[in-house]
């Protein structure tokens, strides 16, 4: 089980416009254990920061015995005969044996798409890709050859702000086309400087209702429906049951519901703009639940869609086949 390979390419069409290619992506994807991050990373993201797409990722996982990724990722090996890929070994837990896929070392750097290390976390790694790009701009200046080296690191969980390394990565990096994929359970991880510089999010599922407020208030309120703060976190929850998330550009200042079993993606209105263009309260003109009306974006003739747009002033992409 996991991800239809069909709401994949829909998410991926869906996500690759919001990518830069001339500068350092930081992504974050936030969510509790088991709502579906590194499903999303295998399945979405490492697809649109692949070789193919201008990418050179490295792929980082601490906890590598036990990912669906792993699968996903044997799954796209490439020069592999089929029987070596996804082998499995059981392993004995305490609630019983377990299949987990078997990784060789040698296996690891054979994908076309994608480089990977096993071990997890590799600061030195990292400071050697940065190194990497210092040395490119300074033999060859910033020609656009230069610029074509884009480099992105993806870690999943785990997050170690070892050195302040994430920090860095983040605050001057990003300006040396070094991009960022970090999955993590708890936003309180990042620093402040890591939070507000990172204009691409991801939230899933969150147990705890103090990390639910948090994400709500920092972040998604004026994106959700509800007349308080404790209405909005019920929402949230609501959006992101079932593996699905909410996908933030900070930058556009947009939010979109992100349904991982169907690959729709529908925009969340902010209700603040729309209040104010009606002249009405929020509470008088309640939005309609996306996830239930299969409410597509931008409608025609809707005059909100439409002024948002202008204001904004970026086409997003959007949803496919369903218009
Ligand atoms: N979109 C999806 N559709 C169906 N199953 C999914 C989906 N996303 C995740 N899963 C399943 O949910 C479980 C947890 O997913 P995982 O990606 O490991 O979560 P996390 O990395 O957040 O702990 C896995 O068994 C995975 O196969
Ligand atoms: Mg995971």
């Amino acid at each position: 089980m996991g991800m239809d390979d069909g709401v994949a390419a829909a998410l991926i069409a869906f996500l690759t416009p919001h990518i830069n290619k001339h500068s350092g992506n930081i992504m974050m994807v936030v969510g509790s254990s088991e709502c579906g991050k590194s499903t999303l990373m295998g399945n979405v993201l490492l697809p649109v920061f692949s070789r193919s797409n201008g990418f050179i990722t490295t792929f980082m996982s601490p906890n590598y015995d036990s990912l669906p990724l792993q699968e996903l990722i044997m799954k796209h090996a490439k020069g592999l005969k089929h029987s070596d890929r996804a082998k499995y070994r059981e392993v004995e837990t305490p609630t019983g044996t377990i299949q987990v896929p078997d990784f060789k070392m040698e296996y690891l750097y054979k994908t076309d798409e994608w480089m990977f290390l096993k071990r997890g976390f590799d600061d030195v790694y990292c400071r050697l890709i940065y190194h990497m790009r210092l040395m490119l701009n300074k033999t060859h200046g910033e020609s656009d050859k230069v610029r074509d080296f884009r480099f992105c690191l993806a870690l999943d969980d785990e997050i170690d702000i070892r050195g302040n390394l994430i920090r860095e990565v983040c605050l001057t990096w990003r300006n040396k086309n070094i991009s960022w994929i970090q999955l993590v359970q708890d936003i309180t991880n990042l620093d402040c400087a890591v939070r507000n510089s990172a204009p691409l999010f991801f939230f899933g599922y969150s147990n705890f209702p103090h990390r639910r407020e948090q994400i709500v208030r920092n972040y998604l309120s004026p994106y959700l429906v509800g007349k308080d703060v404790k209405a909005k976190m019920d929402r949230f929850l609501q959006l992101t049951e079932n593996k699905c998330f909410i996908f933030m550009n900070h930058r556009l200042r947009k939010a979109f519901h992100i349904n991982t079993q169907t690959g729709e993606v529908t925009e969340l209105r902010e209700l603040t703009t729309q209040a104010d263009h009606e002249g009405q309260s929020s509470s008088e003109a309640p939005e309609p639940l996306p996830s239930q009306g299969q409410e597509v974006i931008h409608k025609k003739g809707d005059k909100v869609g439409d002024s948002r747009n202008s204001r904004v002033g970026e086409t997003v992409h959007q949803q496919r086949g369903n218009r």
